[in-house]
């Protein structure tokens, strides 16, 4: 098997964890939990469940436990989603190759269901404490967890960005953004995999490095994404950010230095994740592979 099937393999395996963990869609607020199911249930790369079970495994994890905060972490991601295309932020109609949440459902359960999603992230990932493993690497898992999501990382990021909607920003004020508002959460997964599986504190300081150059360059790469792509390669509107008058790396440092920087970034993060495990190689070709992703 070349490397994309395997990806594609590992993807579907995924998605299938992640799927036993959504809600269910009857009782009193079914629509709430229909709303949600619709946002997480398609097209989606699962790239950050993927990356922390990739690294539980890098570490030598091989409990059950790491599979909760997998499907925690994509509902944290996707609850930023639906909340990012909704008319207050991004203002985008389409979104996994679907119209988006708010569309689909209306703006009011656009909005709940993001926020439900949040919130049922932590009801999940809370459930690692009724399975097998050592409570004080939940514990942590759950710190960074919240941590990466929150004002200090993810909404912060995204609160900086919609704040400067309209005004030319600074580069550095635009990396800032983000470290927090995608790198965060792709620190997150690189790093609750390592604790899970009992890897040290240096070991889990160099993941989140590796999280940083990983989630920089996969939003730059979104950046050139939303210029050179299509709605339907995609499955979200292409000029995004023109329509919004965002700053991107693409209009702070032209097409080619952009493209640039996400090699050299994914060059970095590849070599220190090779340098952390020489016989697991999987996620070092993963990073590799997202500089030249179509969607
Ligand atoms: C989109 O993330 C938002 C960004 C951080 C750029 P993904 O590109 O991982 O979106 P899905 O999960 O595959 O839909
Ligand atoms: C959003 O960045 C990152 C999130 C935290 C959702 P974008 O606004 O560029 O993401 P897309 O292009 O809509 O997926
Ligand atoms: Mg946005
Ligand atoms: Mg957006
Ligand atoms: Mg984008």
């Amino acid at each position: 098997m070349n490397f994309e099937e395997i990806l594609e393999e590992k993807i579907e395996e995924t998605d299938r964890r992640i799927r036993k963990y959504l809600p269910r869609e009857d009782g009193f607020s079914g629509k709430l939990a229909q709303a949600m199911n619709y946002a997480m249930s398609s097209g989606g790369k699962r790239l950050r469940p993927l990356i922390l079970q990739e690294s539980y495994a890098m570490f030598g994890g091989s409990g059950q436990e790491a599979e909760v905060f997998m499907a925690a972490l994509e509902m944290i991601h996707t609850h930023s989603l639906i909340h990012d295309d909704l008319p207050a932020l991004d203002n985008d109609d389409y979104r996994r190759g679907k119209k988006a949440t708010h569309v689909a459902y209306g703006e009011a359960f656009g909005i709940l269901s993001g926020d439900a999603l949040l919130n049922y992230a932590y009801e999940v990932a809370l459930h690692s404490f009724d399975l097998p493993g050592d409570p004080a690497r939940k514990a942590l898992a759950l710190q960074i967890l919240a941590a990466k999501s929150g004002l200090y990382g993810m909404l912060g990021g995204q609160s900086v960005d919609v704040d400067w909607e309209g005004r030319p920003m600074d580069k550095e004020t635009l990396q800032g953004v983000y470290l927090q508002k995608t790198a965060a959460l792709l620190e997150a997964a690189f790093m609750i995999g390592a604790i899970l599986a009992g890897a040290g504190a240096d070991q889990v300081k160099a993941m989140e490095r590796v999280g940083q150059n990983v989630g920089l360059a996969f939003q730059i790469q979104d950046d050139i994404l939303d210029v050179t792509g299509s709605l339907e390669g995609l499955g979200k509107p292409a000029h995004s950010d023109e329509k919004n008058h965002k700053s991107t790396y693409v209009t702070l440092y032209g097409m080619e230095e952009a493209a640039r920087q996400v090699k050299a970034l994914s060059g970095q993060a590849a070599d220190a994740l090779f340098a952390l495990a020489p016989e697991k190689d999987f996620l070092p070709r993963l990073v590799q592979w997202l500089i030249t992703r179509k969607k």
